[in-house]
């Protein structure tokens, strides 16, 4: 069993209560329309560590649209479907573009540069979809979030989900042109689905570091000793998220956080410290390249007063 992490919670707690006057908290995404009707002044904070403790600040308890973040798990489950051969379908490389880019495609023959990235997801979620009914990989997918963290209570926010197909020409845009280029296999309305209703899973601070232990623990759940991925797969799944998890934003939180994350634009960001936690805080503002503001402020206290870096 791994050593508690000293002082957690007073460090938690801290954080929490030097962040609560902030204003400089950036803009609550607007363009799926139902995400502009959350509250831009919540903020929430969770941190389990290797040895069970939980370290709780804020709304923490509070289910976010966890967007973007939901991409960590789908990958997680593609790899387990399809092994290296998903490597074939789409890159591991930082776009340094916007993270609803379709200017690389055209140019890379509809291979996404990441699974981060939007063209990226949906080319695994198609991957997820293969040979399945929508509703059967939507079950798969919410059924392993479940799973992972321990609560079948997870649900999908349906109203999140339907503003998001009903505006989402973009992903609309680069499903159809990667489909040009023969690299999706199912109907585009399917990938899209399914694509619309992952981002639309909403989860708690707390439930999103729950579910993310093993990516902490070298692929193994540190409370029951359950191997969900193989060591090996653990570390790459965090080499790509502090490579690409932030897209143009992903080198500017390696150097003032120093943790593999992923964020959402929901105001989510899940940050792995290696051997030592899996965290998650939301603050719904956001800055210019659609990463919480104040989440990455959060962290980057955390990570200094923890020593958490991996540098
Ligand atoms: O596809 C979209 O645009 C959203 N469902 C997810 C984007 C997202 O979370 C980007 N992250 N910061």
């Amino acid at each position: 069993m791994s050593i508690a992490l000293p002082c957690l919670q007073e460090t938690v707690s801290e954080i929490t209560e030097e962040l609560r006057g902030r204003t400089d908290r950036g803009e609550v995404a607007t363009y799926i329309p139902e995400l502009a009707r959350v509250d831009s002044a919540s903020f929430g904070i969770a941190v389990v560590d290797g040895s069970g403790q939980v370290a709780v600040g804020g709304d923490a308890d509070v289910p976010f649209s966890i967007q973007s973040i939901s991409k960590v798990f789908t990958l997680t489950l593609a790899l387990g479907m399809a092994g290296d051969r998903l490597w074939q379908r789409v890159g591991r490389e930082p776009s340094g573009s916007r993270f609803n880019s379709i200017i690389q495609l055209e140019n890379e023959r509809g291979i996404p540069r990441n699974p981060f990235i939007n063209a990226g997801a949906i080319a695994v979620t198609d991957l997820i979809l293969s040979g399945h009914q929508p509703r059967e990989a939507l079950g798969e997918i919410l059924r392993f979030m479940q799973f992972l963290a321990d609560d079948p209570t997870i649900k999908i926010d349906a109203a999140v989900a339907a503003s998001e197909l009903r505006t989402g020409h973009r992903n609309s845009a680069l499903a159809h042109y990667m489909k040009s280029f023969g690299v999706l296999d199912n109907p585009v309305d399917h990938t899209l689905g399914v694509y619309f209703h992952h981002c639309a899973i909403a989860m708690s601070c707390r439930q999103l570091a729950m579910a993310s232990r093993f990516l902490a623990h070298l692929g193994r759940n540190p409370a029951t000793g359950f191997s969900v991925v193989q060591p090996e797969r653990a570390r790459r799944i965090n080499a790509v998220m502090l490579t690409c998890g932030h897209y143009d934003g992903s080198g500017d939180f390696a150097y003032r956080v120093g943790l593999p994350g992923k964020s959402g634009v929901g105001g989510g960001i899940l940050a792995i410290a290696p051997g030592k936690a899996s965290i998650t805080v939301w603050s719904p503002g956001l800055d210019e390249s659609g990463n919480s503001r104040l989440g990455r402020i959060a962290l980057e206290m955390l990570a200094k007063r923890l020593d958490l870096s991996i540098f």
